[in-house]
């Protein structure tokens, strides 16, 4: 069994671009373009030279020693959290816009939860002088302003989406009916592994450099390549994909996903996809999805607006299918006190969709000398507001 893409754009069964007519020739434009421009060697030197002088790769993979005292096991932070703009984000919009320009794209649209991939479209966009629209669900644009002030002063037009939930799925939506409507000069830089192929197949590829440097830097910190676990939170999957993607064969490497149980799994508020989940057909992509029996989509809540998304990205609906991933749900209290604690403990301010990931330590026993590489992936500057509020700092 491979865990990785076919060639039809499936992993095991789920997959696909299940899309409506008008939405064919863009995303058949660039499942026809995406690889042959991927593979081009200034292509590639572009993309590296940025992620080292402006993003700032790569990020340090810190050993956290009082973490790794209090669970007594071996903690490694992969610090996405360093990155320019905050998060693991920026990795796949510099991939992206780079892909939108070859493709002679001049008007960018994007879709954001936490607004991290919003303001990483944003700075991109900034930095190659194209023309920024971020859609962000109502309930999102008021629990993460700092993020839109940011994407304003940018230079990016953020549009409401008022739809359902008001969050992710709804912006989403939004940022699909815009790309149907300027099929031409726009490109949709997607900020996860979801969506039609073969969205998640280029994110999961940008996102790659994330477990490429995680074999070389702990080939010198512990001298394998080899972790025992990686350890990521998922929304739709984008900063797991990257530090799952150069362990996916390996099964000697055990792979945690992290997803939101928001007040319990059974709560009826909850983003727990990969134990609510049925298969279903979201944003072009059949995939595990939270729906009603006749197939409405639920909607979903969680305390970080990047894991509120009813789905997950296909990649990951066939690793938990599989058994190759072991899928976790945290709730949001568990959250927020491991995110304090990572404060406490480390003096580093999670995302509070980054504290969901860390909470496991709470949840499973490690070895002493098992090696567990967390994904740090973004900085909770945006969720200050949240956590004092939480804690009644
Ligand atoms: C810091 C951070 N981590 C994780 C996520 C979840 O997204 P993904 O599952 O695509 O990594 C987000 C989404 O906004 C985020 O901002």
């Amino acid at each position: 069994m491979t865990y990785n893409i076919n060639d039809k754009g499936y992993y095991g069964e789920f997959g696909g671009a299940y899309i409506p007519e008008m939405l064919y020739p863009n995303v058949e434009e660039l499942r026809q373009n995406y690889l042959k421009v991927m593979a081009e060697p200034e292509f590639q030197e572009e993309f590296n030279a940025l992620l080292k002088d402006y993003v700032g790769r790569p990020s340090p993979l810190y050993f956290a020693k009082r973490l790794s005292e209090k669970y007594n096991t071996k903690i490694y932070l992969k610090r996405e959290d360093l990155n320019h703009t905050g998060a693991h984000k920026i990795n796949n919009t510099i991939g992206q816009i780079l892909m939108a320009k070859r493709l002679n794209k001049s008007r960018i649209i994007a879709e954001t939860g936490a607004g991290q991939h919003g303001v990483a479209t944003a700075t991109v966009c900034a930095l190659m002088g194209l023309e920024c629209i971020v859609y962000m669900g109502e309930v999102d644009i008021a629990r993460q302003a700092p993020n839109v002030a940011r994407m304003k002063m940018l230079g990016a037009k953020v549009v409401p989406a008022l739809s359902g939930s008001r969050t992710l799925k709804d912006a989403t939506n939004e940022a699909i009916r815009d790309w149907i409507n300027n099929p031409v000069d726009t490109h949709y830089i997607i900020g996860s592994v979801v969506g039609p192929h073969p969205y998640p197949d280029m994110v999961a590829r940008f996102q790659a450099i994330v477990s490429e440097e995680i074999q070389w830097q702990l080939k010198e910190k512990e001298g394998t390549t080899k972790p025992d676990y990686v350890v990521a939170c998922v929304g739709g999957g984008s900063n797991a994909a990257g530090v799952f993607y150069h362990f996916l064969e390996d099964t000697e490497v055990k792979l945690i996903a992290v997803e939101a149980a928001g007040k319990g799994v059974h709560s009826g508020e909850s983003a727990a996809t990969s134990i609510l989940g049925k298969e279903g057909i979201i944003h072009g992509s059949k995939t595990l999805l939270m729906q009603t029996p006749d197939g409405q989509i639920t909607e979903p809540y969680s305390i970080s607006a990047g894991l509120d998304y009813p789905g997950v990205g296909p990649m990951h609906a066939h690793l938990c299918k599989s058994g190759r991933a072991e899928f976790i749900a945290i709730t949001d209290d568990d959250a927020m006190t491991a995110g304090l604690d990572l404060c406490k403990m480390e003096g580093i301010i999670p995302a509070i969709e980054t504290s969901h990931a860390l909470a496991i330590f709470e949840h499973k026993k490690f070895q002493p000398d098992d090696i567990v590489v967390v994904s740090l992936s973004g900085r909770g500057d945006k969720d200050l507001d949240t956590y004092v509020k939480h804690f009644n700092l």
